[in-house]
């Protein structure tokens, strides 16, 4: 579900998360390749928050134009901006809207893709309607979605009860935030033949450089929400963690791990 006011932490979630999670997402933009028939001029990026897909697939179709569709203009503003850095604004185009309430006039697309976005959409069959429609007849549909948020922490953190990232992946699966639904039906329902669902695991140890940041910055936010689902003890622990300048917090440990999957579907438009 959208919502407006906490963009920017979550923007800058989303980059970090493509900073360090660099090499899964190569491995599944490489994947797409493979299924994309020919050269897709146009792409749509639904769902697109600071523009990790965009910015990817820009860069695997260097002849294809970027049509980036997200509600939020705060999302949009970040991704122009970044378009502007890498030097992409030729071909990025932004598009504002709310895809529950219309599918904007984008189209025909040769390849639409929708990366931890479809789960945020209260009509997602009809938006499934709306790419499958947009797309020409060929044309190739990615979904992906993460299996579970990526875990980072080792088991023992040195202080506190092991095995803290447990509860807190169970407390997270427990309020349903990151929800992981199996979109094969819904692609068939809405016309796509799909092509196959496959499984992208990632297992980074050493952890690359951002990871500490990243961490602090999820963590930090599932934090918020998690005071009355964790016992003192695991929160006091949280708190230790995220302590900027505390001697354990995660921005400066060097036993941060990264183990994390996504799945992908890729559907075709027969
Ligand atoms: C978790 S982010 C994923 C962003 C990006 N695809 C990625 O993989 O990093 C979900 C995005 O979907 C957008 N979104 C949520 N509901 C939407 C809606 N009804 N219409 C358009 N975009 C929406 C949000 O603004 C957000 O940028």
């Amino acid at each position: 579900m959208y919502s407006p006011g906490d963009e920017s932490a979550l923007a800058h979630i989303l980059d970090l998360d493509a900073e360090v999670l660099a090499s899964q997402l190569a491995e599944v933009i490489d994947w797409v390749g493979q299924h994309a028939e020919g050269t897709p001029l146009t792409i749509a990026d639904v769902g697109a928050g600071t523009g990790t897909g965009s910015f990817a697939l820009a860069r695997r179709f260097p002849t294809a134009t970027i049509v980036a569709l997200d509600i939020s203009p705060a999302m949009l503003d970040h991704l122009q901006t970044a378009a502007l850095r890498q030097g992409l604004t030729e071909r990025m185009r932004t598009v504002q809207g709310d895809l529950d309430a219309a599918w904007p006039a984008v189209g025909p697309l040769d390849l639409a893709w929708a990366s931890s976005s479809l789960h945020h959409f209260a009509e997602v069959d009809r938006v499934l309607r709306d790419i499958f429609a947009a797309l020409t007849p060929g044309g190739l549909f990615v979904a992906v979605e993460m299996d579970s948020f990526p875990r980072v922490l080792p088991h023992d953190l040195g202080f506190g009860r092991p095995g803290l990232e447990d509860r807190i992946q169970d407390a997270i699966a427990h309020a349903g935030w990151n929800s992981s639904p199996n979109w094969s039906p819904h692609l068939s329902a809405a016309g796509f033949g799909l092509l196959e669902e496959r499984s992208f695991a990632a297992e980074l140890n050493p952890a690359p450089e951002s990871t500490g940041r990243y961490a602090h910055a999820f963590l930090t936010r599932i934090r918020a929400g998690l005071t009355h689902q964790l016992a003192a003890d695991d929160l006091a622990a949280l708190d230790r963690l995220l302590l900027v300048d505390g001697p354990d917090s995660v921005l400066r440990r060097d036993d941060l791990s990264v183990r994390g999957s996504r799945t992908a579907w890729a559907a075709r438009r027969p």
